[in-house]
């Protein structure tokens, strides 16, 4: 080592050691993040758990909320690729459309990971995982609860109003699948109308008014593909003089405390869990990534179905 480069290091030692900082401490990671929106209770969970675990960790998060627009999610992709950062995560807002800004940070050596809600894309290596739930199977847990709640009326007919997500989501349409899968044959369980309620209190509200407009006192059971719209709902079918959870059999997915205290109230009768607290698992992956380690395609969230007879019971430990 010749005397510049001594002299050198020894006054980067010194300032270190005058601001208290490692001489030569790692270069923080850095995650741009496109989130969906706010559009619901499990969305802010999602981004506080998304926000929290990367301050925990010590990793800068770039965070961008596209309001619910896939345009938005582009332009915010586009940017952290032009801004260099090392791992791109995001939960897109609709399946379709990602081929050519996920090729373009493909192209710039950016990996991208997938969290919540799949991309249907024509190659897969356009993304390194993706962590978040089994939607299908969370449509078939709610339509297995209605499956079985029927039993106990065996020759009554239920007639069912439906709920969607935003059109085209990964979430909308993989409920809808799975609850039609199980009901799928059923001669007693009878689906009156599907439409979307676009994940929120108030569209919910408004659908349900519009089915309750047009089918009245036919409608049976809700089933709503996440409780804000079915706690919008709920209110729409109050306002129309009848009861939920007993008028109306109200189903719903996420397992909020919105909806918990509903249950508890015996205005919402099961909520399937969908597990937004994917902050810490999201970290790790992007760590593992960023450090050349193999990381899984898939990573499935573990969850559970609630019904109002356990909710006062689980009520004092959801997190969210
Ligand atoms: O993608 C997850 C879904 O998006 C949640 O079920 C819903 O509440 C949210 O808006």
């Amino acid at each position: 080592m010749n005397c510049n480069r001594r002299t050198f290091l020894a006054a980067a030692f010194a300032a270190a050691f005058t601001l208290n900082l490692p001489a030569f401490a790692a270069k923080p990671l850095v995650i741009g993040f496109s989130q969906v929106g706010a559009e619901s209770e499990w969305r802010t969970a999602n981004t506080v758990s998304i926000k929290d675990a990367a301050k925990k960790e010590g990793i800068t998060l770039k965070f961008a909320d596209a309001q619910q627009k896939q345009e938005s999610q582009v332009k915010a992709i586009r940017s952290f690729i032009a801004q260099r950062v090392d791992v791109i995560a995001f939960s897109p807002v609709v399946e379709s459309g990602w081929d050519t800004v996920l090729r373009e940070a493909k192209r710039a050596n950016i990996p991208v990971i997938l969290t919540d809600r799949a991309v249907n894309v024509s190659d897969p290596s356009l993304y390194v995982s993706f962590l978040g739930s089994d939607f299908v199977e969370e449509g078939r847990r709610a339509g297995r609860w209605l499956v079985e709640r029927q039993k106990k009326t065996p020759d009554a007919v239920l007639n069912i109003v439906e709920l969607q997500g935003t059109v085209g989501s990964a979430p909308a349409l993989d409920r809808k699948k799975g609850f039609e899968e199980v009901i799928a044959g059923n001669s007693k369980l009878k689906m009156l109308r599907s439409q979307t309620g676009d994940f929120t209190r108030a569209k919910g509200k408004e659908v349900m008014e519009a089915f309750l407009k047009a089918e009245g006192k036919k409608i049976n059971v809700l089933y709503a593909h996440n409780d804000d719209m079915a706690i919008g709902a709920i209110q729409a079918i109050e306002e129309a003089g009848l009861k939920p959870g007993k008028d109306i059999l109200v189903i719903s997915i996420d397992g909020v405390k919105g909806a918990f205290e509903a249950m508890i109230a015996g205005k919402l009768n099961v909520t399937v869990e969908c597990n937004p607290l994917l902050g810490p698992q999201l970290m790790q992956i992007a760590r593992d990534v960023a450090a050349g380690k193999p990381v899984p395609k898939r990573v499935v969230t573990q969850e559970s179905v609630f019904p109002a007879e356990v909710a006062a019971k689980e009520f004092p430990n959801r997190k969210y």
